[in-house]
């Protein structure tokens, strides 16, 4: 199914966002260990969407990172227009001068992360730890909006309890105190995505607050895209799996039948490779290989045989069998599956 010209038009209209202008509303969501520079070149070679984030990167570290070394706060200049920073941390003051280093450096804006549920994260009251304690959460925001001048956004999940009308209270709060968009994943901290998202929390979300609410969880098609913008009223998508498997689908999904990417086999050749390039270019080869082999994962979900490309690419020793495999899986005109094999997508 292709996107309606009137879905498509919507997702092409820019949106104000604080004081500054996002040019579309299909957003690249922050995923840890894979938006990074490398797989956000690759994004910017088919476009199509209105802004990218980074992986969370941790507040105590970012005031003194170099982003010569740092695996994550590493950026091309040129993406710096649409590109937001996602900070991680448990205090305001700390994140607050994080905040100040992101927009000295040129982002288009800072992202606090309230959605993370990782235990590693949130025993540090970090993440979607802080969703426990509503007022440390607008403090931290509310610190973060006087620390900067940049669009400050939030990203959150629906809480500890399946409560809606908990995170229409959140979403209230967040905007009291300052933030300037919202993307909100309607999943009950810890479930790591076993359960579906609860799509019908976000047009609550959307109802309690004037700011932008971007609506995400498990869009993985065109009909997905326009369900979630029909039946919830949310602003805007922001993809997040999706995007490591199909990174050419903002494009195509933006500009409309014929003038996006052509689909099929060459494209998906050229992405494994060009995947492979991006990460050699701008990592050391222990990187590179690790960090290729988890993006190949969701890439591979988007295959029938999949599993097979997936556990070769795994079991490869350097970059060089890497390349073998992809030579020999694409040979074969692999077929593509309709949605992503789930059992590779967690
Ligand atoms: C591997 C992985 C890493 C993630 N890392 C982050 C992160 O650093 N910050 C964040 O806010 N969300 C993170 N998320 C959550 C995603 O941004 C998104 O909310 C989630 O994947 C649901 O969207 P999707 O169904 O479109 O993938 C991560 C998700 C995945 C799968």
């Amino acid at each position: 199914m292709n996107i309606s010209p009137e879905i498509r038009h919507f997702l092409n209209t820019p949106i104000r966002i604080g004081g500054r202008s996002a040019p579309g509303r299909l957003l690249i969501a922050p995923m840890a260990g894979y938006t990074h520079v490398a797989f956000r070149e690759l994004m910017a070679h088919f476009g199509g969407y209105g802004l990218l984030f980074t992986e969370m990167c941790s507040a105590k570290a970012v005031p003194h990172e170099n982003p010569k070394h740092s695996l994550v706060f590493r950026w091309r200049r040129e993406e710096l227009p649409n590109l937001v920073c996602q900070l991680f941390g448990a205090d305001a003051s700390i994140m607050a001068e994080a905040a100040r280093r992101v927009a000295a450096e040129g982002f288009f804006g800072v992202d606090i992360n309230f959605g993370c549920s990782v235990a590693a994260v949130c025993k540090r009251g970090a993440g979607a730890a802080l969703l426990k304690t509503p007022d440390r959460a607008g403090a931290m925001v509310a610190a973060v909006r006087k620390a900067v001048s940049v669009p400050v956004t939030v990203k959150y999940r629906t809480g500890w309890a399946d409560d809606p009308g908990g995170a229409a209270e959140m979403a209230r709060r967040f905007e009291d105190a300052g933030a300037d968009a919202l993307t909100f994943h309607p999943r009950v901290a810890p479930d790591r995505r076993t359960r579906p998202p609860r799509w019908e929390y976000i047009g609550r979300v959307k109802e309690a607050v004037g700011i932008p609410v971007f609506g995400n969880g498990e869009v993985f098609d065109a009909e997905d895209v326009m369900r979630m913008l029909q039946t919830t009223g949310c602003d805007g998508v922001s993809i997040g799996r999706i995007a490591l498997s199909s990174p050419w689908l903002p494009a195509v999904w933006t500009r409309g039948p014929g003038a996006g990417p052509p689909v099929g086999n060459d494209l998906y050749r050229f992405c494994a490779k060009r995947m492979m390039d991006l990460m050699r270019a701008h990592f050391e080869p222990v990187t590179a290989l690790r960090r290729y082999k988890k993006w190949a994962l969701f890439f591979a979900a988007g295959f029938r045989f999949g599993h097979r490309f997936s556990a070769d690419i795994r079991g490869a020793k350097d970059i060089d069998a890497i390349c073998a495999v992809i030579d020999k899986f694409f040979a074969g005109d692999p077929e593509r599956n309709p949605r992503p094999n789930m059992h590779l997508f967690r």
